[in-house]
Formats: C-alpha cells, sequence, structure tokens
C-alpha cells in the first residue's frame, strides 16, 4: 500500500474473489469506523449493517437465493452457480440498508440513500487500505423484499442496498486502467 493516499484512494479496484482470513476483528472495526465518517445532511445517520461471518456466509446464499426463487424472479442455473461460485470462499459479508426515517421530512430520501453510498464507499477504500479485496453487490436478492426482512430490514422503513463481501484476494490484480478525469469535467465563469 502506498504512503501517498491519492495513489492508494486511485489504485483500489473491486476484488470480487476473496477468500480468509477476514478482517481481523480491529480491522473490521476501523472499516466500520470509516463507514459511519461519511457525509450525511442532517446528521440522520441513515446506514445499517449487518455482518454476516464465515459459516453464516453459505446460510445467506442459501436463504437468499431461495428467497429470490420463491419471488418467482427467473433464477437461471449459471446465474444460481455464479452467485454461489463468488460466495463459495467469502469470510465477511456486510448486508448494507438504508434507514429511510419517514418522520424526517426535511433532508429528501434520495441523500439518506447518498449517505449511505457514501459510507459503502469508505468501507470499499478502508478495506483496500488496509489490504483486502472488497466488492459491492445488488445481485443476490437485493431487490427482494423477503431477503430484507430476512436480515432484519423491514421493506416499509428500509432501502436495502446490497452486500458488500470483504476478505484476502485470491489472486493479486493490477490496478485497474481508469478514464482521465478531464473527459468528465468542465469550467463555469470568467477566470479570476
Ligand atoms: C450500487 C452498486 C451495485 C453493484 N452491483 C453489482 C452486481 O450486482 N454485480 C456486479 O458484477 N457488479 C456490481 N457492481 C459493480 C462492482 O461493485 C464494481 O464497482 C465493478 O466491478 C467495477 O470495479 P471497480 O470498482 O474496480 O471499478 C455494483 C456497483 C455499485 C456501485
Amino acid at each position: 500500500m502506498s504512503a501517498d493516499p491519492i495513489v492508494s484512494l486511485i489504485s483500489r479496484r473491486s476484488i470480487k474473489f476473496v477468500q480468509g482470513p477476514a478482517p481481523t476483528d480491529d480491522d473490521q472495526a476501523r472499516i466500520l469506523q470509516s463507514a459511519v465518517s461519511a457525509p450525511d445532511h442532517g446528521k440522520l445517520e441513515p446506514w445499517r449493517f449487518k455482518i454476516i461471518r464465515d459459516a453464516a456466509v453459505q446460510q445467506l446464499a442459501d436463504m437468499a437465493l431461495g428467497a429470490v426463487k420463491a419471488s418467482g424472479q427467473a433464477l437461471p442455473p449459471e446465474k444460481e452457480a455464479n452467485a454461489r461460485r463468488w460466495l463459495h470462499n467469502v469470510p465477511l459479508l456486510i448486508g448494507v440498508a438504508c434507514h429511510l426515517d419517514h418522520a424526517n421530512t426535511k433532508i429528501p430520501e434520495h441523500e439518506r440513500l447518498l449517505a449511505t453510498g457514501a459510507a459503502v464507499m469508505n468501507i470499499l477504500n478502508a478495506a483496500h487500505m488496509l489490504g483486502y479485496g472488497a466488492f459491492w453487490s445488488t445481485g443476490i436478492g437485493t431487490y427482494v423484499d423477503e431477503v430484507a426482512e430476512n436480515l432484519g430490514f423491514d421493506p416499509l422503513d428500509y432501502r436495502f442496498m446490497g452486500f458488500v463481501s470483504i476478505g484476502t484476494p485470491i489472486q493479486s490484480t493490477a490496478a485497474p486502467k481508469r478514464s482521465d478525469y478531464s473527459r468528465f469535467v468542465s469550467h463555469w465563469g470568467a477566470p479570476g
């Protein structure tokens, strides 16, 4: 890991296939503390994290894929096999939900979702900086109500936002090639 924090940020990439060891308890705590350091309009703290570790990851795979099938959504065998291949050795999965907090009408709902997304970004960056591989997925039943309910997130009160897998990379992978930022930037106003 580079001592330059910007080099570290720029070299982050998602790593889908990971195995044990899982983050140590101390590293897991640091990753989650990073998550709750995300920007948050109105201090609503909308983020919620469900920790699923070790053998519970396979229970989660069974529960979520079973719920997808029961919902009537198509789950072709190759899609199920891909999901199981991904989760096969994952030692830590974090289910992410956003508390909608209907009592607060001041902060628009999309800002709570953005704050929770920013928390996930901090998880991805913290995991990367600690040498782990992490990957955010909205597969395996993220949008099936029963999955969120089984994880304790009533869809009336929470928007389930997917799963982040974290562990030790199985293979080392090069830093990704990114677009030059200038493609997305334009200037406004007279230069000073
Ligand atoms: C909200 C969100 C949901 C995602 N869900 C999936 C997914 O279900 N399956 C998938 O293959 N990639 C998914 N991705 C993309 C990967 O997490 C990852 O960003 C992508 O593979 C590019 O890798 P990079 O982060 O190294 O650029 C999702 C990304 C985001 C932001």
